[in-house]
């Protein structure tokens, strides 16, 4: 994509009203006037709101909002150029139960509050193999996580990664949470239903190279501050 066509789509981006671009004074160490809020003034319902972590250009999102209409759904990612696809695609469809957040997942807290929302879906995050910290999954992240999920919310990772896969899976063991559904190639075992089916920009270019696709599931049910896992990964 040329420099040209970034400035485009970032001119682009603010005129979508379904995207939140806070800017960082307004997200680091402060609350942002819309934590707390997203049903009031961004859904004007009391629908359950489920986020998509690292969405990209928002096809999960997207494809989850058409297939669930009383649900609400909110597509977070830093890169601007990627979000502008879906804001767009919601904006000329008259979507009334997407957004989009550009923010860094590092700031989340400042943006949603206690129980502001249902479920959490990571779509093919990175799966940082020399930074464990970076991970989307690790305790530091999940610590955050817990802090604005309903008491009963899922959190669903969808990967290609066998590392993020099987740390996801240690981090729940050692920090003794609930594991609902862990499976290790959806496509292959049939597991793929119209839910898991629905395919990313990245999932997508997975597929083509014959890598399996992972799925896990599970509740942050578990108080006390969480850990590392114990075997290093
Ligand atoms: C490998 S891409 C996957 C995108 C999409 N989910 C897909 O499957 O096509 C990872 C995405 O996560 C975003 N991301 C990674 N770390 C992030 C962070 N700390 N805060 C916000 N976005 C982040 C990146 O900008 C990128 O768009």
């Amino acid at each position: 994509m040329s420099g040209k066509d970034k400035l485009r789509k970032f001119r682009e981006n603010e005129s979508f009203g379904c995207l939140l671009q806070p800017a960082n004074e307004d997200v680091i160490g402060k609350i942002h006037p819309i934590r707390g809020k997203w049903h009031e003034q961004m859904f004007h319902n009391d629908n359950p709101i489920v986020v998509e972590l690292g969405c990209g250009k928002g096809e999960y999102t997207i494809a989850l909002a058409q297939k669930f209409p009383e649900k609400n759904f909110i597509g977070v990612d830093i890169k601007g150029a990627r979000l502008w696809k879906g804001a767009k695609y919601a904006t000329e469809h008259n979507m009334t139960n997407v957004a989009f957040l550009r923010t860094r997942i590092e700031f989340i807290e400042s943006l949603f509050g206690p129980c502001e929302i249902a479920e959490i879906w990571i779509t093919f995050a990175d799966p940082q193999p020399k930074k464990a910290k970076k991970r989307l999954t690790n305790p530091l992240f999940l610590n955050r996580y817990r802090n604005f999920l309903s008491p009963d919310g899922i959190v669903h990772l969808k990967t290609d990664s066998t590392l993020l896969y099987e740390y996801t899976l240690a981090v729940v063991e050692q920090n003794r949470m609930t594991l609902l559904e862990h499976n290790n190639d959806i496509y292959g075992t049939g597991r793929a239903d119209e839910i898991l089916s629905i395919k990313t920009y990245y999932e997508a270019q997975f597929l083509e190279k014959g890598i399996s696709i992972k799925y896990l599931s599970f509740k942050i049910d578990n108080g006390s501050p969480l850990i590392e896992p114990a075997i290093v990964l």
